[in-house]
């Protein structure tokens, strides 16, 4: 493989869960968008919101899909639910959409082990009527810029990880 593939989808989908699962099958190194931002800034995704506003860290965003793009080659990255609006998104590699309904990813929250920690450091799942309407304006943005869509609704993360592979083999 030469070109990085790019997870995208909305909050709480499970691209870390399945950027995980596909590193252990495929042998592939990955590497996490929201991961990158926090270590260059050496705090976490919440605090950054809270001190500097989303604008800033989108800002954070782009700089870091320049750095994907020029940098990094072979490699799984995730991304957070809004870096599918990076200008250069199909330049850094093949981009998947995890795509779920919005109950669906919210019934995924709900039954996680750890559901409080993934809600509390996500500052806009904070109100559900909001993020309801983030989803509604954001699933055919990202259905425009997939390359290749992968319903993960319902789906164990084996029969989700094999449909990965058919799709980019
Ligand atoms: C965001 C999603 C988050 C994180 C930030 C903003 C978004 O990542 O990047 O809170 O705009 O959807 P996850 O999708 O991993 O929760």
């Amino acid at each position: 493989m030469s070109k990085n593939l790019v997870l995208i989808g909305f909050m709480g989908v499970g691209k870390g869960t399945i950027a995980r699962a596909l590193m252990k099958e495929t042998g592939l190194v990955g590497v996490d968008c929201d991961d990158l931002i926090e270590s260059m800034e050496n705090r976490k995704v919440k605090a950054i919101f809270e001190a500097e506003g989303e604008e800033y860290f989108r800002a954070l965003e782009k700089k870091t899909a320049k750095w994907l793009e020029k940098s990094v080659k072979n490699t799984l990255i995730s991304t957070g639910g809004g870096f599918y609006k990076v200008k250069n998104l199909h330049k850094i590699g093949k981009v998947i959409y995890l795509k779920s309904s919005f109950e669906g990813i919210l019934e995924r929250i709900k039954s996680s082990a750890n559901s409080e920690k993934k809600l509390a450091k996500r500052p806009l799942l904070s109100d559900m009527n909001k993020a309801k309407a983030l989803f509604d304006e954001r699933d055919p943005l990202y259905k425009e810029k997939a390359d290749i869509i992968i319903n993960v609704e319902n789906k164990s993360i084996d029969e989700i990880i094999k449909n990965i592979l058919q799709e980019i083999k």
